[in-house]
């Protein structure tokens, strides 16, 4: 735990969820090819991981590449990919280090075989761990995470295993990427847009959702912190009164 903190330590949110957005723009400010704002996002990334762990955050959830990304020009994908690799080639000891578990979810297995491998060794070699759970989404959509468990609860009721009345959200929650994790409880984006963009749906029906004009490669631990204040500052009261 942080001694230095301007959050309320008492209620340091369980699971934070974050759109990482503004990298093109910050580049494009600078004159700068966009691939060069991701590999500043990265860097921001990467403090950012830290100082979650640092809080005592649970879970961190970070939306690195979704399903609709694919429509980007092939140079910038495949140069997300390759930071990618660079970033788990770079920051796998200091994670396992840390204690920090790693977990994609999406459909990862669809990205060049190079980051396959990269994430499935680093997936191994944190399995174990028992700090911070870091959630890189990656070829992830929400309708796509929510259609999955459709069709395979649809299977077990096919195959005459379930009822369909007897199908409930928990159960629903089970076939999602976060099974077995807590919603989030926050969920940021950076850069001014203030949209979901297909993250997290179904995760995210009782979030508090906090926007920041700061773009992505500038969100600094403490622009971090002071957005979880924002979160602090809110009332959650989940339908009730
Ligand atoms: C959104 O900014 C960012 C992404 C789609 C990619 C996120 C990637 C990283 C933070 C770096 C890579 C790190 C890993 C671990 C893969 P944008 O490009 O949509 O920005 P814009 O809206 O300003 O164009």
């Amino acid at each position: 735990m942080i001694k230095d903190t301007i959050l309320d330590k008492e209620s340091i949110p369980a699971h934070v969820a974050i759109v990482m957005d503004g990298n093109g723009r910050w580049a494009k400010k600078r004159g700068l090819p966009r691939v060069a704002g991701h590999n500043a996002g990265m860097m921001a990334l990467k403090e950012i991981v830290k100082r979650s762990s640092v809080l005592g955050v649970k879970y961190l959830t970070v939306y690195a590449f979704s399903t609709e990304n694919w429509k980007r020009p092939e140079d910038e994908v495949k140069g997300i990919f390759k930071l990618l690799i660079i970033y788990m080639q770079k920051e796998l000891e200091e994670l396992h280090a840390n204690n920090v578990k790693v977990h994609i979810l999406g459909d990862y297995r669809k990205l060049p075989k190079d980051a396959v491998d990269s994430l499935e060794y680093s997936l191994e070699k944190t399995k174990n761990n028992t700090g911070l759970h870091f959630n890189i989404a990656l070829n992830y959509g929400g309708r796509d995470e929510i259609l999955r468990s459709v069709r395979k609860i649809a299977g077990e009721v096919a195959a005459g295993a379930m009822a369909p009345e007897d199908i409930t959200g928990e159960i629903l929650g089970k076939y999602l990427y976060t099974a077995g994790m807590p919603d989030p409880d926050v969920i940021i984006r950076t850069s001014g847009e203030e949209r979901l963009s297909n993250y997290l749906l179904w995760q995210s029906a009782y979030s508090e959702l906090v926007f920041t004009d700061v773009l992505w490669p500038d969100f600094t631990p403490e622009e971090y912190e002071r957005t979880l204040a924002v979160y602090q500052g809110r009332k959650r009261r989940y339908g009730g009164v």
